[in-house]
């Protein structure tokens, strides 16, 4: 308990892809870290294991049964939302997400203040996807009082998520608070997708794309499952973008001579233009960075499964109804997977060297049926944040020693880490 951090990693070096069962209070999750058995969850006996239980069940009033769901009803939502995410469609929405991120850089950065690098980029992200996702339809007040219900309803169970044994029937403290975030969002989502019902034929956002596929499942239970699949799909998006985005300055100030070649890529490619969707094929390097920064700093790194019936992984048998647990974090970090592993090092994604890793190495997306849908929307968004700000601005961090992550629900530094982004001429 006074190193989490610690503890967790080396429980995950010395386990050495072993399973390991831990010991928590009553709670006795397995941790399955080889990517061997990582495949078997994910893929092979995927049906198995599904996503309920202690982790699972607190968030249902939130996710409810769409996207984020398992069974029937994920079935179901990944086939209507699927099409969303096809790289064409993704690309159709490149232009806008490049006005809506410069838009949202120029509101939130003050070239020379202090920058507190989580808020700050949460303050570029979420206005992002929230306009994204509903286009021109939500008004200022609504996106205000939208993205601190979300956030509320993401960090006011995290209580319930350290103690998962206690049942729903015993309060805890964020019960409250979590109940009245979900009004909130229901507030704000339910007369928008009434709205998307009377305007099928626009197609310039997820709302009235998401009622043209439901166009059939009228209702309130066919509302009930477009607001289903939109709150899910934005908190599966938020959350996990921001923080990746937020250990990308911290790993430039690490890596002076690997933040030289980002800086000079960017220089070449985009200049002193502002950046569009043109311009991101030519940033090969910075994707190498980020999928670099996504394998030491996984959002989700930790992704706990119920078995649904008696199973062996490798050579241990794993009983129905216990909870086994991915981690990413662990996995990309094991010796016998990585080559010096803690060594930040873009030059493993660099094309020739995909073939030699092993498919689940490296899953901060996860893989198998559930892989996340938003991989191309995050490195589209990612390449024009970090593109968008470095093409004018150079950051200087404002720290003393190393930032470590804490382990939260995601994977967030463990204290505020200030910046200031000093204009490229003068920095
Ligand atoms: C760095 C950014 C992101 C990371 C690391 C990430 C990671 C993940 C992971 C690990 C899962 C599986 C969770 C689980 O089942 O336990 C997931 C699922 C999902 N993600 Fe992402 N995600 C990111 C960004 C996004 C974005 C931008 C979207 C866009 C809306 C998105 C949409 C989804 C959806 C819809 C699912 C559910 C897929 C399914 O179960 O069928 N994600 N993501």
């Amino acid at each position: 308990m006074r190193d989490p951090l610690k503890a967790f990693e080396e429980v995950g070096r010395e386990a050495r892809g072993e399973i390991v069962r831990l010991t928590m209070g009553p709670f006795r999750p397995y941790l399955v870290t080889h990517p061997d058995h990582v495949r078997h969850v994910l893929k092979t006996s995927q049906p198995n294991y599904v996503r309920e239980g202690m982790f699972w069940d607190p968030l249902v009033p939130l996710l409810g049964g769409g996207i984020l769901s398992d069974g029937e009803t994920w079935q179901e939502s990944r086939r209507i939302v699927q099409p969303l995410f096809t790289t064409k469609y993704v690309n159709s929405l490149a232009e806008r997400m490049a006005d809506i991120i410069a838009e949202q850089i120029d509101v939130t950065v003050r070239p020379g203040e202090p920058f507190d690098i989580v808020k700050g980029v949460a303050q570029i992200v979420h206005p992002t996807i929230v306009r994204l996702f509903f286009g021109d339809k939500i008004s200022a007040e609504d996106i205000a009082r939208l993205i601190p219900a979300y956030d509320t309803a993401v960090t006011a169970t995290s209580m319930r998520l350290v103690l998962p044994f206690v049942p729903r029937s015993v309060p805890l403290p964020g019960d409250r608070a979590f109940r009245r975030s979900i009004e909130t969002i229901d507030d704000v989502v339910y007369p928008r997708v009434r709205e998307g019902r009377l305007r099928l034929d626009d197609d310039r956002d997820i709302v009235a794309a998401l009622c043209r596929a439901r166009r059939d499942d009228i209702g309130e239970a066919g509302d009930r499952r477009i607001r289903d699949d939109l709150v899910a799909m934005h908190g599966a998006s938020t959350e996990t973008s921001a923080t990746a985005l937020t250990w990308m300055w911290v790993a430039l100030d690490a890596n002076p001579d690997l933040a030289a070649r980002v800086y000079e890529e960017i220089d070449d490619v985009v200049g002193t233009d502002p950046i569009r969707p043109a311009h991101l094929p030519g940033l090969r390097y910075l994707g190498m960075f980020l999928s670099e920064l996504l394998r030491l700093y996984p959002p989700g790194w930790i992704l706990p499964r119920k078995a649904l019936r008696t199973e062996t992984i490798g050579a241990v048998t794993v009983e129905a109804g216990s909870t086994v647990m991915l981690s990413p974090y662990l996995t990309h970090r094991l010796e016998e997977f990585w080559d010096r592993p803690l060594v930040f090092d873009p030059e493993r994604f660099a094309p020739e060297n995909a073939q030699r890793r092993h498919r689940y190495a490296y899953f901060p997306f996860l893989g198998g049926p559930h892989q996340c849908l938003g991989q191309h929307l995050f490195m589209l968004e990612a390449l024009l944040l970090v593109g968008g700000i470095l093409s004018r601005f150079r950051p200087v961090l404002k720290t003393s020693g190393p930032v470590l992550p804490r382990l939260a629900s995601s994977l967030r530094p463990n204290r505020d880490v200030q910046m200031t982004l000093v204009e490229r001429g003068r920095a």
